[in-house]
């Protein structure tokens, strides 16, 4: 590589996590090819537009493809040739029927640009990956024309709805090196960032591996311990948001990322702490995670339990009855819908009898890939016109300002749950609606 120009990027693998990626990395002034293996996705891609919902982030891609730092190909040959930093990003699902990673995107995606790469070439990874693998992807790189090619660990902690302002300001930047030069290249990648300030820790692969599961379990922990509370104060008839609150102001807990409701979901909480429980039991650690497992538990409780809070606020059956559920994906400001709560109830309900609509912002498109035969509505009045239940299971800011006023005159039964505690059960009791929370008193 040379010592004087700044390094050429590649990004495989252009999914949320890459495509934001190669765009912030264009953004910072380097020349970026975005892989992937969809043509479709790279298509899409280079006519400058995103294949998802984020926000702020078809304006960066956009103006990275104007000034021509930013292409896109599904040839690894070009990838491989044109950059000396290869930075992976490729998906890390759950393999079905288990609880561990399936690893093939990230070892096919290595090995498919093995060929193509050179010795004074680091290949970068940023998927989250079950410990070790930093040191399987030396030994595939050792087996191949690449031999010889350093590795790095850089796991990304970008939260969906923030992905560009995450990747452009994190809070930290994590990386595994085994060598000197590694590090080097990474503080060249970097330097920006670190320009900025960003904390630029540098550890060995498996620390850097292990920081991102690490991370991703104590968030989830959170927020089911805030959720197991719920399920107390809801046999105690306390109120689980004023707990919350009140025990939030110890600057020890603190107060973000403990609101009680439906729990969390999406493409890496829970298929994180489930890879991490299989690793760990791999390892011989099982004992150190069965924590997680009781954390998993209590999160798709929730789900069970909204199911049956809808049965009973509509009198014990779903049959004959019309539920609106607002929001389909796993978060606001996102169209992502893997292991979505709310479709996941929305689902069950409608399987338990219902005759359900699913409203969503951004998420119908991929809501109907899974759920074909569900009924959507792009309309929020047409969603409710009629309604029995109205169901807020995604806590977009639309229906944070509902007024219930307005909805009164359009439903048929003026119940809601507010699965998500994020509306004034005052106003809309007050406008005559039979208001439920999670883990609220229902009076
Ligand atoms: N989405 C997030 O918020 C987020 C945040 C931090 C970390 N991560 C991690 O990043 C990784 C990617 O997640 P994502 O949400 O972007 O997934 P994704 O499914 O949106 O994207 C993965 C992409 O990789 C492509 N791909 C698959 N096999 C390939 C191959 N052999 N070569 C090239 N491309 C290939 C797919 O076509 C797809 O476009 C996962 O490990 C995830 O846990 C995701």
């Amino acid at each position: 590589m040379s010592q004087q120009a700044p390094p050429v990027l590649s990004v495989i693998g252009t999914g949320y996590l890459g495509a934001t990626h190669a765009a912030c990395m264009a953004e910072l002034g380097f020349q970026v090819v975005g892989v992937d293996v969809d043509q479709a996705k790279i298509d899409l891609l280079n006519s400058g537009r995103v294949p998802f919902f984020e926000p702020e982030l078809e304006e960066l891609l956009q103006r990275a493809r104007e000034s021509g730092r930013l292409t896109f190909t599904t040839s690894f040959a070009e990838a491989g040739q044109n950059a000396d930093v290869h930075f992976i990003c490729v998906g890390t699902p759950q393999q079905p029927g288990a609880y561990a990673a399936d690893m093939s995107q990230v070892f096919g995606a290595v090995t498919e640009l093995a060929p193509h790469i050179s010795g004074t070439d680091l290949v970068v990874g940023k998927s989250t990956v079950p410990v070790g693998t930093a040191e399987e992807i030396v030994e595939i790189l050792k087996n191949t024309a690449a031999g010889g090619v350093e590795v790095a660990w850089n796991p990304e902690f970008l939260r969906e709805g923030y992905a560009v302002q995450d990747t452009l300001k994190p809070d930290r930047l994590v990386v595994g090196v085994r060598s000197e030069r590694a590090e080097q290249i990474m503080r060249e990648v970097y330097a920006p960032l670190i320009g900025d300030g960003v904390p630029f820790l540098v550890t060995d692969y498996p620390t850097a591996e292990l920081v991102k599961v690490a991370a991703n379990s104590f968030l989830a922990t959170k927020i089911s311990f805030i959720n197991a509370m719920a399920e107390v104060c809801e046999a105690a008839g306390a109120d689980v948001t004023q707990l919350a609150e009140a025990i939030g102001y110890d600057p020890r807990i603190g107060n973000r990322f403990l609101a009680a409701g439906l729990g969390f979901g999406g493409g890496c909480l829970p298929k994180d702490i489930r890879a991490f429980m299989a690793r760990a039991g791999e390892l011989g650690a099982e004992e150190a995670l069965t924590f997680l497992r009781e954390v998993d538990q209590i999160n798709l409780r929730r789900r069970a339990h909204t199911v049956d809070l809808a049965r009973k606020t509509l009198g014990g059956d779903f049959r004959g009855k019309v539920v609106t559920m607002l929001g389909a994906t796993f978060k606001p400001d996102s169209d992502d819908v893997r292991d979505s709560p709310s479709l996941d109830v929305a689902v069950a309900i409608y399987n338990s009898g219902a005759d359900v609509r699913i409203h969503d912002p951004k998420g119908i498109a991929n809501a109907q890939r899974v759920y074909p035969h569900m009924d959507y509505r792009t309309d929020l009045t047409d969603a409710v016109t009629g309604s029995d239940l109205v169901v807020l299971g995604t806590e977009w800011s639309e229906y944070r300002e509902l007024d219930p006023r307005t909805l009164t005159s359009l439903v048929r039964t003026p119940a809601i749950i507010d699965a998500r505690n994020v509306l004034d059960s005052v106003t809309w009791r007050a406008a005559g609606w039979t208001f439920r929370g999670l883990g609220r008193p229902t009076a």
